[in-house]
């Protein structure tokens, strides 16, 4: 597998907490690399964009409330397989189904408030770290 580019959210719940460090630890020892970062505070109309493909279920708006509660940190992480990889520590989307060891299965709070976010295929990836980041802010 090649090197790859992902996109990732430290969400609301982790950053109140204070474990955006602890989440990048993760990362670092999976062995992922953090390519570009910055903490934003989203508005509810970038919210509603950024997961317009979930408009039509019923936590659509609970869940962009969730994500403008409080500032997030957005990133993206390079390695290989990252995409898969990011995806293996973050551990399944609901914390009560996640393997030991994973990012939500330590962190997590419920299935709304669950500390992170990732890009799920290379399409996607590409899409989320264009509507974050510009290519200025994109090194190598
Ligand atoms: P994420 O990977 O950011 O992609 C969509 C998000 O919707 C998901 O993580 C969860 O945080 C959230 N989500 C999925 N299912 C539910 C649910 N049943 N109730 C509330 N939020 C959910």
């Amino acid at each position: 597998m090649a090197i790859q580019r992902t996109f990732s959210i430290i969400k609301p719940d982790a950053t109140k907490r204070n474990l955006t460090g602890a989440i990048i630890a993760k990362f670092e020892a999976a062995g992922l690399r953090v390519v570009a970062q910055k903490r934003i505070q989203l508005t509810l109309a970038q919210a509603q964009t950024f997961y317009g493909v979930h408009s039509e279920r019923p936590f659509f708006g609970e869940l962009c409330e969730f994500m403008i509660s409080e500032p997030i940190v957005v990133q993206v992480l390079e390695g290989e397989d990252a995409i898969s990889k990011n995806r293996e520590v973050m551990g399944a989307t609901n914390p009560a189904e996640a393997a030991e060891g994973t990012i939500r299965k330590e962190f997590a709070l419920s299935i709304g408030e669950n500390s992170v976010h990732g890009s799920d295929a290379p399409e996607t990836a590409a899409e989320e770290i264009a509507f974050f980041f510009s290519g200025l802010e994109l090194v190598g």
